[in-house]
């Protein structure tokens, strides 16, 4: 029997108590046997009526200190006290599986360092993409390549709200609760729709791309809170779907450009089609060339089907080197020199706008006047929206 413990039972940790009992079979003939025994589970509230209740514990040095314990799953979310709690299992020997993408942005180096230095593991497959492969996948998988690009729908609440919006004509707020009610958004929902969690999903998918820690703090981050409903369908008419994307992209001067944004993505690429709480994310290598990963991308059995994977894959094998260095990320370049197409809408009129962005084709919508800036850095975009005056919406076209 191999002891574990979950830290945090609220959507994930749940759900990976249900894959524990629904698939008992299948994970212990993956285990060669072996059962899996929830010993511990962290959480301040009781829960009574569970079949599990009777080991819910609020103390964490009795899990830590149990030599019994072989790995602790961490799905309490938030940075504290989940990444002491990490740290502390880690020191004390036992591996830990998260699905805390909070922790891991922030703190993976050091975490990861951790582990390796005492042979142990540290793995998050759970931390982005919900239920899809895309960790180990990039690290093992596309291990040949360089990589060039990565541009990925990483949060499925947004994705849910703007799928929502634009096919039931859904209001923003009622989709929003509804991404709730289904388990998908974080406590704090502004943490999705404001582009946050998304932030952090591609800070660890660059930082595992090109090997040093890159802090969402460095990464500009834009939401989904100004779309609406008419920029949609004006986008749609257009042949665009609008997607919150992190994106990745190694430009020519050798330097890497990070940005969490609402993008205008044409119908002919993949990720055009990726709807409701769906993540997907295309990766390009020098040598693979375009793979596409796709699935559910948040939710309680999805993610915690990415975090038993995480769990088999320690128990199978204890030395995990995965990660990157905790070393500033010399490679990032400048947002607002990169270079791309803008759906521009605003409340100024056609001549104003002609006046500042010269011969474009201005349409109306609605009591805005709308229209494709053409492909413009972001500093020349914002120093001409400055100089219409007026309240103006600008979102990017992915190229
Ligand atoms: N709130 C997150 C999302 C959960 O909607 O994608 C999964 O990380």
């Amino acid at each position: 029997m191999i002891n574990i413990a979950i830290l945090g039972f609220g959507v994930v940790g749940s759900g990976v108590a249900e894959v524990i009992s629904k698939n008992s079979k299948e994970l212990a003939a993956r285990l060669d046997g072996e059962e899996l025994n929830i010993k511990y589970i962290l959480d301040k509230r009781t829960f009574p009526d569970h079949p599990l209740g009777s080991r819910v514990t609020d103390d964490i040095d009795k899990i830590i200190n149990d030599e019994d314990v072989f790995l602790v799953i961490e799905t309490m979310g938030g940075l504290h006290p989940a990444y002491d709690f990490s740290k502390k299992a880690l020191l004390a020997g036992k591996s830990v599986i998260t699905s805390n993408k909070e922790v891991v942005a922030s703190c993976g180096a050091e975490l990861l360092s951790i582990a390796r230095s005492n042979n142990i593991g540290y793995l998050f497959e759970a931390s982005v993409g919900g239920g899809i492969p895309i960790i180990r996948p990039m690290w093992q998988c596309l291990a040949a390549n360089k990589i060039i690009r990565i541009a990925g729908i990483l949060n499925g609440t947004c994705n849910y709200i703007l799928t929502k919006m634009e096919k039931e004509k859904t209001d923003f707020e009622t989709a929003l609760k509804e991404a709730q009610e289904l388990g998908y958004a974080e406590r704090n929902p502004s943490a999705d729709v404001e582009g946050m969690d998304t932030c952090r999903k591609i800070s660890i998918l660059t930082s595992l791309a090109f090997g040093k820690h890159v802090y969402p703090e460095k990464i500009q981050c834009e939401g989904i809170t100004d779309i609406t409903y008419d920029d949609i369908l004006f986008a749609r008419n257009r042949g665009y779907a609008i997607k919150l994307l992190g994106t990745s992209k190694m430009a020519s001067d050798g330097k890497v450009y990070v940005l969490t944004a609402p993008f205008l993505v044409s119908e002919d690429n993949e990720i055009a089609g990726v709807n409701d709480v769906y993540n997907g994310i295309s990766v390009e290598g020098n040598v693979v060339g375009d793979v596409l990963f796709c699935g559910r991308g948040a939710g309680s059995l999805p993610t915690a089907s990415a975090v038993m994977a995480d769990v088999l894959d320690v128990i199978r094998d204890c030395r995990k080197t995965i990660g990157w260095k905790n070393e500033e990320a010399d490679f990032l370049g400048d947002i607002s020199n990169n270079v791309t197409d803008f759906y521009i809408r605003t409340k100024a009129d056609e001549n104003k706008i002609k006046e500042v962005f010269g011969n474009v084709k201005v349409e109306k919508s609605g009591d805005n006047s709308v229209f494709f800036a053409g492909k413009t850095s972001q500093k020349e975009i914002e120093e001409k929206i400055a100089k219409l005056g007026f309240d103006t919406v600008k979102i990017r076209v992915l190229d």
